[in-house]
């Protein structure tokens, strides 16, 4: 009996980020195939008996996609229901498109599940196309996650403000003057403590 896969967004990161039904598939799943980007809370709240990480193994090196799509068709072709869980959403730069692919043409039932995705980050040359230098930049690492960190400078600083700050990935980059309204809007943001922030 052939089973299923639900191609699942997780979101950011912050569990009531996750929509009803990715929760109620994440239940229902059999096997959850995941990376580290739903986050660790999300994966903490996820039995460790019926998750798979294919994600970066030991050694730093990151399982092939081929694997994945593989794993995906034996799970379904054994019978198991499958959430395939994606940070954000599993179309956004997650590869989905190829999973998807390898499903149908492997004759596996699926289904997409669209998750609330990360804010895009737009980098290049911006200022050398002649953005202007004190445009606000942001950089988010970790963000909706435990222990999430912002650094905040202009297109000039923001390269140093990473270095000095370590930003580390997962993050995302926000450019123009919508990452300076955090700066704006912290005395009235309840939590606006939280996490460590930094600022050029
Ligand atoms: C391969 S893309 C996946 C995007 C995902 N499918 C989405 O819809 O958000 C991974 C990149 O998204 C960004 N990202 C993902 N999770 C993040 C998080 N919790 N905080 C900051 N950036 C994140 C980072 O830039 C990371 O390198």
């Amino acid at each position: 009996m052939t089973g299923q896969v639900y191609l699942v967004g997780s979101g950011p990161g912050d569990p009531e980020l996750l929509t009803v039904k990715a929760r109620r598939l994440i239940e229902a799943a059999d096997v959850v195939l995941h990376d580290k980007l739903p986050g660790p809370e999300i994966l903490a709240s996820i039995p460790e008996a019926k998750r798979e990480d294919v994600g970066k193994r030991a050694g730093g090196e990151w399982t092939p996609q081929e694997y994945t799509n593989h794993r995906l068709v034996e799970l379904a072709g054994d019978g198991k229901t499958v959430a395939r869980l994606k940070g954000g959403d599993p179309f956004v730069f997650g590869r989905g498109g190829e999973e998807a692919e390898h499903l149908a043409a492997n004759g596996v039932p699926f289904e997409y599940v669209p998750g609330v995705t990360k804010l895009p980050a737009y980098t290049g040359e911006l200022r050398d196309a002649g953005m202007d230098p004190e445009t606000p930049v942001a950089l988010v690492e970790r963000a909706t996650w435990p222990g999430q960190r912002v650094a905040v400078g202009t297109l000039e600083t923001i390269v140093d403000v990473r270095d000095r700050e370590e930003i580390e990935p997962p993050a995302i980059t926000v450019i123009g003057d919508v990452a300076a309204t955090r700066e704006r809007v912290a005395a009235f943001l309840q939590n606006g403590s939280d996490g460590d922030e930094m600022e050029e």
